[in-house]
């Protein structure tokens, strides 16, 4: 008798998991159908969205409200180590850049360059773009971009200086330089420039990039190689794509200045950067 029961029992078991194991059968052919006839699919990157590799992170919280604008899906990513540069995607709304431009347009001045013995602004032919500086904190938007800026490098805001926007036309261009002093004035007063982060207000047909001639590694590996101008192949070259930020550090974590920081802005078809960096390739 007891023996009977054990095995009704255990047929009952087995019938409980034969059920189970059908209905996940049934489950994912009902899944593979709704797949196959293309009602539901699988999240797969796109084009526009982050890489799912190690060498991006993907901030997967919604948006937080704060802001000009509705900015799009953000997620970094590293370019490189040597310089140590980093890109923020979708950083700015495209609200926020057209702010930025229509505030900064009717005031744009010719560039100039810190002079390297006085440490005063000079005019150069090594910068022939024009820009304009924003007062630190000037109003509301600038602020809360500002916020941002220190939230993402963990700078405070009290670090960094009024934020500049600068145009380039077509064969404009900023020949490679470092971005840290070289002279006693300015690290005197103020002291050393640490880091960079360059905000991308607008698309370019084409060229805009900024590049580093002096980037270690493999330049030819990145995913928008092919995409590049002929002058931004010749280094490690960031395409501009408007809310994009790029933040590069000119002082390596010990303190002590990178040289790998080299940077230069490239316009148009023409390539500028430095002869005694890069041949000329127009
Ligand atoms: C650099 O990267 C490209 C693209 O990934 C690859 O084809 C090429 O072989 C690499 N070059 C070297 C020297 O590793």
């Amino acid at each position: 008798m007891a023996k009977l029961r054990h095995s009704r029992l255990q047929a009952k078991k087995l019938s409980t998991v034969t059920l189970v194991l059908s209905m996940l059968f049934m489950l994912t052919v009902v899944l593979l159908m709704l797949l196959g006839l293309g009602i539901f699919s699988l999240p797969i990157n796109s084009d526009d969205s982050p890489p799912t590799d190690l060498t991006s992170y993907r901030r997967m919280a919604s948006e937080r409200g704060k802001g000009l604008g509705k900015r799009g899906q953000q997620w970094t990513e590293v370019l490189s180590w040597e310089p140590r540069a980093y890109i923020y995607h979708n950083f700015l709304s495209k609200e926020e850049c057209e702010y930025l431009i229509n505030l900064a347009k009717p005031h744009m001045a010719k560039s100039t360059v810190v002079d390297s013995k006085t440490g005063k602004s000079k005019d150069s032919r090594v910068r022939t773009s024009s820009g304009m500086f924003l007062r630190r904190g000037q109003d509301k938007i600038i602020r809360d971009i500002e916020k941002r800026i220190a939230d993402y490098t963990f700078i405070p805001v009290e670090h960094g200086e009024g934020l500049q926007v600068l145009h380039y036309e077509v064969e404009q261009k900023y020949d490679a330089h470092f971005d840290y002093f070289l002279d006693e004035f300015n690290t005197k007063n103020g002291g050393q420039r640490m880091a960079t982060v360059l905000m991308y207000l607008s698309d370019v047909e084409e060229g805009g990039e900024t590049i580093f001639p002096a980037a270690k590694g493999n330049v030819s590996a990145v995913p928008w190689w092919n995409e590049l101008s002929e002058c931004g192949k010749q280094g490690l070259a960031v395409k501009p794509k408007m809310g994009d930020a790029l933040l590069f550090w000119s002082m390596r974590p010990d303190a002590t200045l990178d040289p790998s920081s080299l940077h230069g802005g490239i316009q148009g078809l023409s390539c500028y950067i430095e002869d005694a960096v890069l041949r000329n390739c127009d």
